[in-house]
């Protein structure tokens, strides 16, 4: 029977999830595949928590060099995390001739090039299912099935933290810190959340998705980024009583005019698919033009998630005898000749705090106009205290600078209204 290799790269929760997978299912593997995958190393500088996971004390290596020169490990599984050790462990990996699969979003995103030339050098396989989305299939769909397309748009809730946090505080009316410590508490967030609640992680992995939906290289530095950190739950109220849920959204469109790509808080209409994702679920809506509009949804975290992930890979890399690498000029920048755009168009939810007064609504609403953003919805609500009002306005689509400047317009010219909160509705 075949036997292939495998090296582990930290046994964290991913690291610990692919260790059970495998040794769970070898059995099963045998009979399925004709293959028997065998866990050789794993590199855990925690010897404890490999030994409690049976783990034998001979195959816990002391450092990189021993896996690279062991003959009978095949596959390294990179999934520590960060930008090194990890960078020089799976270029040791793919210089000594191993095929590497990471989870490994930020190290992907930022140096697949480089990594992509060691493996093509090496004739190596490079795989990275897991480092977007968890547990569900969307690189290998965007790699493989969805090849048939020019694929147009794509749009993710594709951070697991944020949607849980957002989605707790639309079901409380809690505020963000208040959801934020209790998700940490609940060990859902992490100590330090800013990769999350930031949106640099879904920033990384929308780089990575985008350069593989569109061709062409999407450097991380082209993503335009905003968190949630400033969310107010009062929005997300008053979105819900116009029908919109609050989500945060990776965006990427593919036009003629050019490419954009974004993660931004947004409100998506209650009736579209992505609205109904919640709590810490993940999905991604591609539209392609002969596919039409998918959604790929499930678990984008967790141990067995995204250790699936990471075995499909396994499994893909021994059963094929060609990789495949990127089919764009995958360099550490854009190509020259791809357009960016950052005017982005789309409808837009202002708050503003106005004085209940005759005229104040003529005065917000001929600002707009003179901007050319024209009002598709008007509420009014009164606020806990004091004489003021919210007014809550929904734009038809406009584009970003014509919102940018009247909103400046407003607040400057001051006191018949100030613009609180700017949000998107996708
Ligand atoms: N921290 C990520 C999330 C999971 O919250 O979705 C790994 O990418």
């Amino acid at each position: 029977m075949k036997k292939v290799g495998i090296a582990i790269l930290g046994l964290g929760v991913v690291g610990s999830g692919t260790y059970k997978i495998l040794t769970e299912h070898r059995d099963f593997y045998k009979q399925v595949h004709g293959i028997d995958f065998k866990v050789e190393n794993v590199l855990e500088r925690n010897r404890a928590r490999a030994l409690s996971l049976g783990v034998a004390a001979e195959n816990i290596a002391s450092n990189m060099a021993e896996i690279c020169s062991n003959s009978e490990v095949d596959i390294v599984v990179e999934v520590m995390g960060g930008v090194e050790p990890a960078k020089s462990f799976v270029l040791a990996a793919l210089n000594a001739g191993k095929s590497v699969v990471t989870s490994n979003k930020e190290l992907f995103c930022k140096y697949s090039h480089e990594l992509e030339k060691a493996a093509k050098k090496n004739n190596c396989g490079l795989f990275f299912e897991a480092s977007c989305v968890g547990g569900v299939p969307v690189i290998r769909t965007l790699l493989d099935n969805l090849q048939g397309n020019k694929i147009t748009s794509m749009i993710g809730i594709i951070n697991g933290t944020t949607n849980y946090i957002l989605t707790k505080m639309s079901d409380c009316g809690a505020s963000y810190e208040k959801i934020l410590e209790e998700a940490q508490s609940l060990g859902y967030a992490e100590a330090d959340p800013t990769a999350d609640v930031e949106g640099f992680d879904a920033a990384y992995k929308l780089s990575i998705l985008s350069s593989l939906a569109f061709h062409t290289k999407i450097p991380f530095s082209k993503v335009y980024r905003e968190g949630i950190t400033a969310i107010d739950p009062c929005d997300i109220e008053y979105g819900k009583k116009l029908g919109y849920v609050m989500k945060l959204l990776a965006v990427g469109k593919n036009s003629d005019s050019g490419i954009e790509v974004r993660v931004h808080p947004a409100f998506v209409n209650s009736s579209h698919p992505l609205a109904a994702v919640n709590d810490s679920f993940n999905a991604v809506y591609v539209t392609g033009d002969s596919v039409g509009d998918i959604m790929l949804y499930g678990r984008g975290a967790g141990a067995l998630p995204t250790g699936s992930a990471i075995v499909g890979d396994i499994i893909y890399c021994a059963t094929h005898d060609n990789f495949n690498y990127s089919t764009f000029n995958n360099t550490a920048d854009a190509d020259p000749a791809t357009k960016f755009l950052t005017n982005y168009e789309s409808a837009y939810y202002l708050r503003l705090d106005v004085d209940d007064k005759a005229g104040v609504l003529s005065k917000v609403t001929s600002v707009l106009s003179k901007h050319g953003i024209s009002v598709a919805r008007v509420i009014q609500e009164k606020q806990n205290e004091g004489s003021g009002v919210s007014l809550i306005l929904i734009t038809h689509c406009t584009h970003e600078k014509n919102t940018d400047k009247a909103v400046q317009e407003i607040n400057k010219n001051g006191g018949f209204a100030k613009v609180v909160s700017v949000i998107r509705v996708v």
